[in-house]
């Protein structure tokens, strides 16, 4: 089933300390936003990528696009301050028929499969979330001290990327916006309107580059599906 896919890529990495767009920085030699960017540009039920940018990139970005050979982005619209107002940029450019999945640039090990997956869910319900059971045992604290041990088999850490009909997307960002609500996910913005959401459970590799460490992770990942063959 065809789908578009907005990629937020105009944050600053601050976390990761490179003093430039993490997204520059190589994996096996190969810039991070690229490695995201092929996953779509090989993925044949991709009909476009709008990617949000932030001025300061755009040329190296655009000359990287060209080197690559990346041809399936359908716009580069301006980032925001925030992240959702990125995704809200992007999404002036969508097409209201169609599924629209949001996938941060900075996530370059998501599999098509899981894409396959989400969409067909995100079109039977109008919104679908890629999420792992989370591993760690979760308490709630409050002046550094344990207030509450969370029920686990109830929880989730969720990723991305999230897909939706996108006039349901447009709906839920549209709200957020007149009620300045900020949600770190496009589903807690969803979820507000109020539209369910389902969960397709994904990978723990498909991790978030945030910290230096997590480069350190990601070459592991790297290593490992190249042994593999994947
Ligand atoms: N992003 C964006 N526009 C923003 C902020 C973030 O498009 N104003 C993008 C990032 O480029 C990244 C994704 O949203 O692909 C997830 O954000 P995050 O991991 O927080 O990246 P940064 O904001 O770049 O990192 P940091 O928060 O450490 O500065
Ligand atoms: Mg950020």
């Amino acid at each position: 089933m065809p789908y578009q896919v907005i990629i937020p890529a105009a944050g600053q990495g601050k976390r990761m300390g490179a003093g430039k767009n993490k997204l520059l920085l190589p994996l096996a030699g190969v810039p991070i936003l690229i490695h995201t960017l092929r996953v779509f540009e090989a993925d044949a039920e991709c009909s476009g990528i709008i990617l949000a940018i932030s001025p300061s990139d755009e040329q190296q970005f655009k000359s990287l696009l060209k080197e690559y050979s990346i041809h399936k982005i359908s716009s580069l619209v301006q980032g925001g301050k925030e992240r959702q107002d990125s995704v809200f940029n992007g999404l002036m450019d969508v097409r209201l028929n169609e599924i629209v999945l949001v996938h941060d640039a900075a996530r370059p090990f998501i599999k098509a499969e899981t894409v396959h997956k989400l969409v067909e869910a995100a079109s039977q319900g109008g919104g679908a979330i890629v999420a792992v059971p989370v591993k760690d045992t979760i308490k709630k604290a409050a002046n550094g001290r344990v207030a509450e041990t969370v029920e686990r088999s109830s929880l989730w850490s969720v990723q991305t990327p999230q897909a939706f009909r996108a006039s349901v997307l447009l709906e839920a960002h549209n709200k957020a916006m007149r009620e300045q609500f900020i949600g770190t996910d496009e589903s807690s913005l969803v979820e507000r309107i109020p539209h369910p959401v389902s969960i397709i459970e994904g990978d723990y590799d498909n991790i978030k580059l945030t910290t230096p460490e997590d480069l350190y992770f990601a070459e592991a990942i790297l290593r490992k599906r190249k042994e593999s063959g994947v």
